[in-house]
């Protein structure tokens, strides 16, 4: 678990904007702040990708650079996953893209719910390097059942799953559930969950707020 939410940084102000219940009703800059968080995420993320040995040249000469050569798969998490992954996709410009839906079905207005996967469109994941997409990491089963979709699609060399808020219950059932492969990068993490798997304090309905 990287946790970057502790760090004085830029960071916390993104943070801080989403989280306001008068900032966050201008949806432009609310998707544009978690596009920001992306970036940003992906930035510390992209430290611990493999690199090899190139030698640029420039129009003076030659530069010896170390650079990525990891085959990187971003999967977005549908709706609110959209801004997260346009940020990741600013940044890592050349990966391959996938996308998956995933709602919860509340059973007669119930506080339960099960969540739902019903559309996924992705290229081989075989060896390459899978980041999932998704803001909020509440009950942590959204990323259970996506991860099981994905069975069928090849092997990953490396998960990474970048949040912007995660609930520690969330965290923890991820830890049981995913393989040790699995990094979690994330911007804040919150204490609780509400009786409907709502992240306490949190920002809201993610989904919501980004898109109506
Ligand atoms: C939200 C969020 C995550 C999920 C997290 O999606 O974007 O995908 O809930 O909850 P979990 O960790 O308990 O599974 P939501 O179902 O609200 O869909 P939306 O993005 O379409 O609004």
């Amino acid at each position: 678990i990287h946790d970057l939410g502790t760090a004085n940084s830029r960071l916390a102000q993104f943070v801080k904007e989403i989280r306001d219940k008068e900032i966050q009703k201008d949806k432009m800059r609310f998707r544009r702040n978690i596009e920001r968080i992306g970036e940003v995420l992906s930035y510390e993320l992209s430290k611990t990708l493999s690199y090899d040995d190139e030698i640029v040249e420039t129009p003076l000469g030659r530069k010896a650079m170390l650079l990525p050569n990891d085959k990187l798969v971003l999967c977005s998490i549908l709706r609110a996953g959209l801004p997260l992954h346009q940020g990741v996709l600013n940044y890592f410009d050349d990966a391959e893209n996938a996308f998956i839906s995933a709602y919860r079905d509340h059973h007669d207005g119930e506080d339960a719910f099960e969540v739902i996967v019903k559309y996924l469109a992705s290229p081989s994941l075989a060896d390459k390097t899978l980041i999932l997409c998704d803001p909020m990491l509440a009950t942590g089963r959204t990323l259970e059942n996506v991860l099981s979709a994905f069975k069928n699609h090849g092997k990953p060399k490396q998960i990474h799953i970048i949040s912007v808020i995660g609930a520690t219950e969330g965290i923890e059932h991820l830890i049981n559930v995913f393989p040790e492969t699995t990094h979690l990068w994330i911007a804040a993490i919150d204490p609780e969950l509400d009786s409907r798997g709502y992240i306490l304090p949190g920002i809201g309905d993610a989904g919501d707020l980004a898109f109506g």
